[in-house]
């Protein structure tokens, strides 16, 4: 398939997503939907994928939002479907099962920041703003803002940003725990690659569990968050890489995780 609003490289191990409309500060067109699910589809398929990032081209942005043009004429249930399809989007990012690293090179505004959130991870650079400005557009943030962003730094400052529309940079995002680590705009890319690499040499099966646990435990009671956790645990112990991690401690050697 080829792609005219993404670039897909899978290298090492790892599948690296660009947005790439930076000519529009790489905004989600409908085009771009339609990629990235298309893309996501062959991620999944891909055995030999153990971890995904997902990056803006150009230094300016990584997305500023969904492209507004197509907001022009667009009805109310017109609107309700088009929001049901990026929250699926983006639900299916999250629930992925593999690690997925945002490494926000610019700009992540409204879908931007709402793409970034349901990565696992979210390494910033310096120079990068986050926001939900949809306010200014006279409408509401549709693609998880409203649910992600409140669950991430507290309702008291996500109602701020949504009801204010205002940008924070990389240092104040990391402040509310919104980011991970915050780097220099050079040294993006390469810090984002070393952890991504570093993830590819974990047990696939036990990291999938691991994201799995944190993510439907996060939605579920403690209770029923901890039973979760210990059926995953059990489903590790019926892995050969359970037993290769442990030999390869014993034997004190580096273990080579094989994903079964
Ligand atoms: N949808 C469509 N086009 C967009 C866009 C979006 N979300 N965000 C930026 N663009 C386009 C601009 O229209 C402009 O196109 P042009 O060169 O053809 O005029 C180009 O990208 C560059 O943006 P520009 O506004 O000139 O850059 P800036 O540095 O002055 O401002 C922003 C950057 C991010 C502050 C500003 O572009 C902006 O507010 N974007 C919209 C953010 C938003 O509301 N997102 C939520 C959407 S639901």
């Amino acid at each position: 398939m080829e792609l005219k609003t993404l670039l897909l490289d899978m290298t090492g191990g790892i599948a690296t997503i660009t947005l790439n409309r930076p000519q529009a500060l790489n905004a989600m067109s409908l085009e771009m939907q339609g990629e990235l699910e298309a893309v996501l589809d062959r991620v999944e398929r891909e055995d030999a994928v153990r971890v995904v990032i997902l990056t803006g081209a150009g230094e300016k942005a990584f997305m500023a939002g969904a492209d507004i043009g197509d907001f022009r004429g667009m009805t109310g249930p017109q609107a309700v479907r088009y929001s049901q399809r990026i929250q699926g989007l983006v639900t299916r990012l999250e629930r992925l099962g593999r690690p997925v690293i945002a490494a926000v090179n610019g700009f992540a505004l409204g879908g931007g920041c709402e793409l970034a959130m349901a990565c696992d991870i979210i390494y910033a650079a310096e120079t990068a703003r986050f926001g939900q400005p949809e306010i200014n557009l006279g409408i509401i943030p549709g693609a998880g803002g409203t649910q992600r962003l409140p669950r991430l730094i507290g309702k008291q400052r996500a109602k701020e940003l949504i009801f204010t529309g205002d940008l924070i940079d990389a240092r104040e995002a990391y402040r509310l725990g919104l980011v991970g680590r915050v780097v220099p705009l050079a040294d993006l890319q390469g810090e984002v690659r070393a952890l991504a690499e570093k993830l590819a040499t974990k047990a696939p099966v036990a990291l999938r569990l691991a994201k799995e646990a944190v993510e439907e435990g996060s939605r579920a009671g403690l209770e029923s968050g901890l039973a979760l956790e210990a059926k995953a645990w059990g489903v590790c112990f019926s892995t050969a890489d359970k037993e290769e991690g442990v030999a390869a401690f014993l034997e004190k050697r580096p273990p080579a995780f094989k994903g079964c």
